[in-house]
């Protein structure tokens, strides 16, 4: 084995990071942490630290770390066959079972699945599809997309832009001229501090209603948003906000695309957030909790309304001119399957019903009347606590101040894993679906030890 400062060497000297500081990094000012293992709830880096991962890495590690059957779904997938494509109508059992378990759990107006690798690429593959769709329809104008300040949908050209995050804007001339967005369903950050929850909702209708007038709704293809705000800070929609929203859009006839990548297949209790709120989409982007991460793959989960079009779109104009050499790969395929079975039999959506309402309700007890928190906020196994200045006027800290990264730190330096969210000083998590009460308490304890240590 390498020693530990070697490979640090090597690191700073070869790896570009993605989401970095680039030059701290380089620079030594950043810790290079060197992941080795994981069980359950754990990880461990090469220094023999044990680590609770409450953001199950990038939300994704659902159903924890080192699972046995998902490895030798992979291990047993690659030996037989590691790779065939997925074009002209070839597939491999584990990409055609994977697309029944995948419709199987998914809503009944959803026709299709079609696998990609990141949900970034999925939600390229969504916004093709629904141009493709107009155009099919012989509407050619109708192509813009609203997005949602805050909302997270990738960092490609397309999918960045979607993304109404500064960061992922700022210096790389994102967003691209076909996509707008609208106000984030942001009870917390609401401008105007008189306004009830139903206000509020009122609100964000009109803003959407207005910007629809004003670009016209004959431009407006589609409406892309995950059922909880996630990376823009783990926001749960105030009551009754979807609803309001989608009958907007059947109003203007603008498409609905809902982005499952985190709360796809059950981290908030329901299989999909859009069971979970009513929602009815057009499209539905899956990825992380699609294999739990155990390998790169996503899906564009089609409506029937959108296939026919697609179908009709393919007779007038040939193959669909889209895919991946990597499209449904079978190893990713595989540990799909497995994935999902393991779902089932450890009953985890329960869990994240039950353990998850208990994580929530613990912080807020903890957290909830410390004079620098101004909400406790959460759903299924998803909470955040996201701190102010001042609470009487809702007032918050400089950017420059980093309370939410150092809050994050000095909980890593004590053994358990938070986020700190990248707009807003927000600690995120999101445990792996096995989180048990014990490792909840543990959670809540050393996060109020590491807010007392900050904040006082
Ligand atoms: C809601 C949502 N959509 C899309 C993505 C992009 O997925 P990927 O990082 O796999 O490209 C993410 C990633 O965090 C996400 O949270």
């Amino acid at each position: 084995m390498l020693r530990n400062d070697q490979l640090a060497e090597w690191d700073r000297e070869n790896f570009f990071h993605a989401s970095t500081h680039l030059a701290q990094f380089a620079r030594g000012e950043l810790a290079n942490r060197v992941i080795t293992g994981g069980t359950g709830c754990h990880i461990e880096d090469r220094d023999g630290v044990r680590l609770l991962d409450a953001f199950a890495g990038l939300y994704c590690v659902n159903v924890g770390y080192g699972r046995e059957d998902i490895a030798e779904a992979i291990a047993k997938q690659s030996k037989e066959l590691a790779y065939y494509h997925a074009y002209v109508g070839h597939g491999t059992e584990a990409s055609i079972t994977l697309a029944k378990m995948v419709l199987d759990r998914a809503p009944a107006n959803m026709s299709k699945v079609y696998f990609g690798l990141s949900g970034s690429d999925a939600n390229e593959t969504n916004i093709k599809l629904i141009w493709y769709y107009n155009n099919i329809l012989g509407r050619p104008e109708k192509k813009k997309i609203i997005s949602r300040w805050r909302g997270y949908h990738g960092s490609g050209l397309m999918t960045g832009s979607l993304t109404g995050l500064e960061l992922f804007h700022k210096k790389f001339d994102l967003p691209l001229a076909q996509v707008v967005h609208t106000e984030a369903p942001y009870y917390f950050r609401r401008d105007d501090l008189d306004q009830s929850e139903t206000q509020f909702v009122a609100h964000c209708v009109a803003e959407l209603e207005a910007l629809i007038a004003r670009e016209g709704a004959d431009t407006i293809a589609a409406f892309i948003g995950e059922p909880v705000l996630g990376t823009g800070g783990i926001v749960p929609p105030p009551e009754g906000y979807w609803p309001a929203i989608q009958a907007v859009l059947k109003k203007h006839d603008i498409l609905l695309v809902t982005d499952e990548v985190v709360t796809g297949f059950g981290r908030l209790g329901s299989m999909f957030g859009g069971d979970h709120y009513g929602i009815e989409a057009d499209l539905i982007t899956i990825a992380k909790g699609l294999t739990s991460a155990y390998a790169p793959l996503s899906g564009s989960i089609v409506s029937d309304r959108m296939w026919k079009v697609l179908e009709q779109g393919t007779d007038e104009n040939g193959p669909i001119g889209h895919g991946w050499t990597y499209s449904a790969h079978p190893i990713g395929a595989a540990a799909g399957v497995a994935n999902l079975k393991l779902l089932d039999e450890l009953d985890l959506i329960a869990n994240n019903r039950d353990t998850g309402a208990y994580l929530n309700r613990a912080m807020r007890d903890a957290l909830g009347d410390h004079p620098h928190v101004g909400e406790v906020r959460g759903e299924g196994m998803l909470c955040a606590v996201e701190f102010v200045k001042d609470r009487s006027d809702r007032t918050f800290f400089d950017a420059g101040d980093k309370i939410g990264p150092q809050i994050a730190a000095a909980l890593a330096a004590d053994g358990v894993i938070g986020r700190a969210m990248p707009q807003g000083d927000i600690l995120g998590f999101a445990p792996p679906f096995c989180l048990t009460r014990t490792e909840a308490d543990e959670v809540v304890r050393k996060t109020a030890k590491a807010v007392h240590s900050v904040l006082g």
